[in-house]
């Protein structure tokens, strides 16, 4: 398996690179913003509460709802504003983009709440009327070319649907995987594991919609199986993209080189259980792959072919094909955090 290649020459290229790199610091101006959606399209949980109640239940018990107070108050959250010189947490764009939510208030952009409802399901205006419209009828007597039509509707404003587990998952990672070189290595910011299946299957949890909120089930076995996958292969990209960002040899770096390598072994091992065209194909860019600083064209090229051949998987298997790989899918022991039952 060339994977290993892949691996060796990902720290022989980084320690190659440092010395060049060492000079070209990063300013927190020049970082792209992932996260948080624009502030405009935003209307705020409060709004999708109105018909989602229970949805807003959970969430108000997750670390998401409770970063907005607690990120503020946090000793740990000073030690890093110390260090980047910034003075405070709820005005800085940077810990915006990630722990908050912003919406405009009085005609400027405000946060308004912790990681919420549009952070994952995307800005709501566009599309908040007509995904709960049944078309001006009633969800018995809409047809179901009317109800197609009303999500392609919602799905084009900018609404991200749970069955949409590509950019859903994008999403968790464009926080999570915390692509920002100087946050790292001169803020010392932590470093979040992260995996889709046990990730959205505990505190997250709320499924609590389809059931009326009798219970909140977990996701079905199928849709566990595709998260798994997914969840690699989105990882991966979203570490390439990471790496491609790096220009110092420091701890960002390297934590993200060695990210992407673990990445790149367990969607190996998903790829040899599945053997299937789209796996084969992601690996096939897996291959090309050389770590080093600087490389931002190359492995953004890289990283967009890995992200083509997970939507085509999405598109392509409902996961009852998938049996394959459920010996590798975590457990409940395994959940981050108690789910609300
Ligand atoms: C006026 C009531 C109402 C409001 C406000 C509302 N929703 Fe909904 N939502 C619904 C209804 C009704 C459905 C189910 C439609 C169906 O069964 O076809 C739904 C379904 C959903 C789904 C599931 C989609 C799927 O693919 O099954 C999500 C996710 C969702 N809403 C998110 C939101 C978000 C986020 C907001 C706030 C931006 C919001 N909703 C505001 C009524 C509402
Ligand atoms: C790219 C996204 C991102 C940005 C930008 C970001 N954070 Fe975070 N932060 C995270 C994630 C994700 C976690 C959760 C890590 C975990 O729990 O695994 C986190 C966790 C933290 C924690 C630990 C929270 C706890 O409860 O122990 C602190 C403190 C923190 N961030 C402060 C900040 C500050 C201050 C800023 C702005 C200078 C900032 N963060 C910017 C994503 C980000
Ligand atoms: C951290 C990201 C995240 C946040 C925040 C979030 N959701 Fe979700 N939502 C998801 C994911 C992921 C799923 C699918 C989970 C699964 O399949 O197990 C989902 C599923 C749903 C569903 C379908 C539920 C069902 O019964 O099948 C609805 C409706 C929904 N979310 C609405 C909301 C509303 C309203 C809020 C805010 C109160 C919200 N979500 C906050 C990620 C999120
Ligand atoms: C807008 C950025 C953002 C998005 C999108 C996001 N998260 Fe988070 N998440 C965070 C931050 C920041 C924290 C840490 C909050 C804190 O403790 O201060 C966090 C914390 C968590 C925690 C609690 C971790 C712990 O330490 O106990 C879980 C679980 C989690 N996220 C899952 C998810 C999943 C699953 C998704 C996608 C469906 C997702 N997140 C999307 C930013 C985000």
């Amino acid at each position: 398996m060339r994977v290993s290649k892949f691996l060796e020459s990902a720290a022989r290229s980084l320690a190659v690179r440092a010395i060049a790199a060492l000079v070209m610091l990063v300013g927190l101006s020049s970082v792209t913003l992932a996260g948080e959606p624009p502030p405009q399209n935003v209307v705020g949980p409060t709004a999708c509460a109105e018909c989602h109640k229970n949805e807003a239940v959970v969430w108000e018990k997750t670390h998401h709802f409770t970063t907005f107070h607690d990120l503020p108050r946090a000793t740990k959250a000073d030690d890093i504003t110390k260090k980047l010189g910034i003075k405070r947490i709820k005005a800085e764009p940077l810990c915006l983009s990630c722990h908050f939510t912003q919406a405009i208030k009085d005609g400027e952009p405000q946060p308004v709440a912790g990681i919420s409802c549009e952070s994952c399901h995307g800005p709501g205006a566009p599309y908040m009327k007509v995904h709960s419209s049944f078309s001006g009828k009633k969800k018995e007597t809409e047809s179901p070319a009317e109800r197609d039509k009303r999500w392609a509707d919602s799905v084009a404003g900018g609404m991200i649907r749970p069955a949409m587990l590509y950019e859903l998952a994008k999403n968790c990672y464009s926080c999570h995987i915390v692509p920002q070189e100087k946050l790292i290595n001169v803020g010392g910011h932590p470093l979040s594991p992260f995996e889709l299946v046990s990730w959205t299957q505990g505190e997250i949890r709320h499924n609590v919609w389809y059931t009326g909120g009798k219970s909140n089930p977990e996701a079905t076995q199928n849709v566990k199986r595709k998260m798994y996958v997914v969840g690699a292969a989105v990882e991966l990209e979203e570490s390439l993209r990471a790496v491609g960002k790096a220009t110092q040899n420091a701890t960002y770096a390297t934590t993200m080189a060695q990210r992407a390598q673990a990445d790149a072994q367990r969607l190996n091992a998903i790829s040899q259980a599945l053997k299937l065209p789209e796996t084969d194909e992601m690996m096939k860019s897996v291959r090309a792959v050389h770590l080093r600083l600087n490389n931002d064209a190359e492995l953004s090229g890289l990283a967009d072919a890995i992200g083509n051949a997970t939507k085509q998987f999405v598109t392509n298997y409902d996961g009852s094909t998938l049996g394959a790989i459920d010996s590798m899918i975590p457990g409940p022991d395994q959940y981050k955090g108690k789910a609300l039952e």
